[in-house]
């Protein structure tokens, strides 16, 4: 989950390698580097800095220029965050350059095998192995990078992208992908490699899709991709839709502010066209089983959406997080229909779950908010949120897409195994079409609550409650304030209280509770739950979509369906998250330890 730049062409490198690596600065940010060939022959240019790139941008203040280049940022994995440790790595000669995202599995013992064979390492990281295994290579293969790669691929284990340039022929960079993400750039007299569109975006929308285990050798003028035979591969061009103003902050003060502004907008692009039906092969009547698969926000969606799937679609749904689903031998087969979710489409957790159900013959339909990544291709069917680029680390608008692909999913499922009368499928789209206004309007209404949650900024615990889909919606509530306020924050199902949490209420604990729909059931236990805590000494704040008597403090949200609740409570939620982060002087957009997306099992 480290961010890859690489740039040739006729222009100074060094521009674009750097604002490439400040765009994927949210896969990774605790250090960078770059290379640069300067002369023919020579060593390369080399700088990297432990921490956030601006330390980088300082130490180049002199670098020289050069018409090709490669850059790096990092999420350390093999190796703490230094200087050393930080790419591009080098060899023995200082004239090859190697950054990578990934795990080199059998790093150790291709380590120990090159320390015999007379290389000098530097650093504690699993790629500069790679770097000398590379360097060999090259000199056995003459002098091509290209096939020196490809006879490198074969030799590890793990998962990677790799970028490489060689000052013997500056104009070449030549990648890799296993596992991780590649895209190419198309550019005119000029071309990129890169872990995501966004790093290239400005300059070109033309982007090459690299498949598994492919090497590609651009110069200014020319890209070709190769199998690791050797043979050459047709690879698939596509355009990228959206422009380069969307992955910038406007005028808001962080992208995650923006990003909960841009929700509205999202929840209705990912609705238009889909309203009357999704546009899927999928026989959904051959399914006895659906099994959802996801990592952190994207799961928490996932558990609304099996509410929404087995009361709608009446087929049971089982939610699993995808790093421990294929290590338990779970029961499935061809009967079971799969749907992985994933805002990056590159979580390799998530990945491997797919490709492990895949190989059990599941049918996999998978959610995801970008474009040609690799949990897309992979998939039997796909359904493309359009949240547009998510920025800030922790999630808002894509959760919110994701919420309502599961709406868009449970409702086809109903459609087609004739669970849904026709008036009740016309209740449901309406009330999905009123949800970007609805968002608007709680967006309108949270600036008091902005002021509230500052006076919590130093308590210790924040506990959110829920029952129904409210209880999902309380899982994001405390993760986003984990990732964004680095504060003990817990989701409880309001009934699971009692069975041990409640212990954790102390006097002046804030419990965020999600109020379910009004007069119903569950509204009176959730009430007694509230009940429960205050006689604790916890200070409530209630989110509802009515006048909630029994709470210290009332956030009011606009009525829907019980089950479309998730996609308003919860913005208040993140408003919450955010507000404390900026309280307590936290980096909103990049929160320590954290990355957007995460590559590496
Ligand atoms: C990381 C991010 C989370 C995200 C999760 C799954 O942990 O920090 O915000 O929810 O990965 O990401 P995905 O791209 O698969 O939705």
């Amino acid at each position: 989950m480290c961010g890859i730049v690489g740039y040739t062409g006729k222009n100074s490198a060094l521009n674009p390698v750097v604002e490439g690596l400040r765009r994927l600065e949210y896969r990774g940010y605790d250090s960078a580097g770059i290379a640069l060939p300067t002369e023919i022959g020579k060593p390369l240019y080399i700088e990297k800095r432990a921490g956030k790139l601006k330390n980088l941008e300082e130490a180049l203040a002199k670098t020289p220029n050069s018409t090709s280049g490669i850059g790096h940022t990092r999420w350390a994995t093999h190796g703490g965050p230094t200087d050393t440790n930080a790419h591009p790595h080098l060899d023995n000669d200082g004239k090859l350059a190697l950054i990578h995202n990934g795990i080199i599995e059998n790093y150790v013992q291709l380590r120990a095998e090159l320390e015999k064979r007379g290389h000098k390492f530097k650093s504690e990281t699993d790629t500069e192995s790679v770097v000398h295994l590379l360097s060999d290579a090259r000199k056995e293969n003459n002098g091509d990078l290209a096939a020196a790669m490809r006879q490198v691929c074969k030799q590890l284990k793990g998962s990677f992208t790799l970028l490489a340039i060689h000052s013997d022929n500056p104009s070449h960079i030549v990648g890799a992908r296993r596992n991780s993400p590649l895209v190419v750039g198309v550019g005119n007299g000029e071309n990129f490699l890169a872990s995501d569109v966004a790093a290239f975006i400005a300059h070109t929308k033309v982007a090459l899709e690299l498949g598994q285990d492919e090497v590609v050798e651009i110069t200014p003028t020319s890209i070709e991709v190769t199998n690791l035979a050797g043979q050459v591969v047709k690879s698939k061009q596509y355009e990228i839709s959206w422009d380069a103003s969307a992955a910038e902050r406007g005028g808001f003060t962080h992208f995650m502010l923006k990003e909960i502004y841009e929700q509205p907008k999202a929840i209705s692009d990912t609705l238009i066209g889909r309203l009357d039906g999704l546009n899927l092969k999928l026989k959904f009547k051959k399914f006895e089983k659906i099994v959802i698969i996801a990592c952190g926000t994207a799961y928490n969606a996932g558990l609304v959406g099996k509410y929404a799937i087995e009361k709608w679609g009446q087929i049971p749904v089982d939610v699993e997080l995808a790093s421990e689903y294929r290590y338990r031998e779970p029961s499935l087969d061809k009967k079971t229909l799969v749907i992985p979710i994933s805002q990056s489409g590159e979580t390799m957790d998530t990945l491997m779950a797919l490709r492990y159900a895949k190989s059990k013959g599941a049918t996999i339909f998978s959610v995801c908010n970008t474009n040609g990544s690799t949990i897309g291709r992979e998939s039997d069917a796909v359904l493309y949120t359009h949240a547009g680029p998510e920025i800030a680390v922790a999630s808002t608008k894509a959760f919110a897409t994701q919420l309502i692909a599961m709406y868009l999913i449970g409702l086809e499922i109903g459609k087609r195994l004739d669970n849904l009368s026709k008036k009740e499928v016309n209740a449901i789209i309406e009330q999905l079409s009123a949800l970007p206004a609805k968002v608007e309007q709680v967006l309108e209404t949270v600036e008091p609550l902005r002021e509230l949650t500052r006076k919590f900024k130093d308590v210790e615990s924040v506990l959110f409650l829920g029952r129904h889909v409210g209880y999902p919606t309380a899982l994001e509530g405390a993760l986003k304030l984990k990732e964004l306020a680095y504060m003990h924050a817990e989701g409880f199902a309001g009934g699971e209280l009692k069975h041990g949490p409640i212990a954790l209420i102390d006097k002046g604990t804030p419990v965020v509770a999600i109020m379910p729909a009004e007069h119903s059931v569950l509204a009176e236990k959730m009430a007694s739950n509230i009940q429960e805590v205050k006689a604790r000494g916890a200070v409530v704040i209630a989110i509802s979509e009515f006048d909630f008597v029994g709470a210290d403090h009332l956030i009011r949200i606009p009525k829907t369906d019980q089950l479309l609740q998730p996609v308003l409570a919860v913005v208040p939620l993140q408003v919450i998250a955010y507000e404390m982060a900026v309280a307590r002087r936290n980096d909103v957009d990049q929160p320590r330890n954290l990355a957007k997306s995460v590559t590496v099992e």
